[in-house]
């Protein structure tokens, strides 16, 4: 088959071409807005392409079977609406432009990494989003599987590790909400299995995952981190109300860290119910303590 990844380069695209690369079964095309950099040596095919632009997709799309959809705007969940970097425009708009571009050039099967708390109907602008690139991809008539992850971690994550950081640097670990905040934290290699599953198993079409490991709070997210680091530090809670205030300023930086709606996004409380995926996939997601092991020294 010939897969194309599109955001293969990214935190999870790149986790599932690493993974369709191991078989060695397929031929593998990856999107990325800076083709000269190939962290594959030649393995891949890159491909210049750009969210919601129909030419380029469409070069990267020929003769396809499957593509696997994994873009994120830079700096997420930090919206940029003056360089188009929002959920509106590069998931929602961006997606739908990629699946009709899709169904276009002949390609049978599209794998879309949605989120969790997708297909619910909620108003929050990431939920309305990834909304309207199900119903698009939906609408195409692809044959689908959309999979809506829960908080996914790894070497090369900017999230998790932000925790395992302050964990290792900071005498309080600030914690944003009370810490009751409901996560189902997977390992990006399970995310990675299930999408390639998704790809090659014939019966996975007009399906919908949700992804996760154990449900946790992130209070105790954070004293996983901590035991597996083996330092104990106390938890520093900031109200939210509070954090949206002190992030203001932070807006006039180019690349802020955090902004209001990024702390409503990161507060969300989504609860999902991994077992359906478990069993389609065959296999539980790993611990958390065991998946943050495997690569923190
Ligand atoms: N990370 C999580 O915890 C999580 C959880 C649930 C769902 N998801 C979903 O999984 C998908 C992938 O997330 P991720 O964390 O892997 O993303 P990511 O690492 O932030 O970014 C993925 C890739 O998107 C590409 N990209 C950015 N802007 C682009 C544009 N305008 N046009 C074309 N490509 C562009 C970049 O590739 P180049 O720089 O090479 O162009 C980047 O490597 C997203 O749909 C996200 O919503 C993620």
């Amino acid at each position: 088959m010939r897969i194309v990844v599109t955001g293969g380069t990214g935190f999870i695209g790149r986790e599932v071409v690493d993974r369709l690369l191991e078989s060695g079964s397929d031929e593998v095309v990856v999107t990325t807005r800076n083709p000269e950099q190939d962290p594959w040596g030649g393995r891949v095919r890159l491909v210049q392409a750009f969210a919601g632009d129909h030419v380029s997709l469409g070069k990267a799309f020929m003769a396809a079977d499957v593509v696997v959809h994994a873009i994120q705007f830079p700096n997420h969940p930090v919206e940029d609406p003056s360089r188009g970097r929002t959920y509106l425009e590069v998931d929602g708009k961006g997606t739908t432009v990629a699946a009709q571009t899709a169904k276009k050039l002949g390609v049978r099967r599209f794998v879309y990494l949605s989120g969790a708390g997708a297909g619910q109907g909620r108003p929050q602008p990431w939920f309305r989003a990834k909304d309207m690139a199900e119903a698009a991809i939906a609408n195409a008539g692809l044959e689908h599987v959309f999979l809506r992850p829960s908080w996914i971690y790894g070497p090369r994550d900017r999230s998790m590790n932000r925790f395992v950081f302050f964990c290792r640097r900071l005498p309080v670990v600030p914690v944003i909400g009370d810490g009751r905040t409901p996560v189902y934290p997977i390992s990006v290699k399970d995310v990675a299995r299930c999408v390639v599953e998704s790809a090659r198993r014939a019966d996975a079409t007009a399906r919908a995952f949700e992804l996760g490991g154990k449900r946790m709070t992130m209070d105790e997210v954070v004293r996983t981190i901590q035991a597996v680091l083996g330092r104990r530090r106390p938890l520093l809670h900031h109200p939210v109300g509070l954090m949206k205030l002190l992030v203001l300023p932070m807006q006039l930086l180019p690349q802020p860290m955090l902004s209001a709606s990024a702390i409503d996004f990161i507060t969300q409380e989504v609860e999902i119910d991994p077992r359906p995926a478990a069993e389609y996939f065959g296999f539980p997601s790993r611990p958390l303590a065991d998946g943050l092991r495997e690569y923190l020294p």
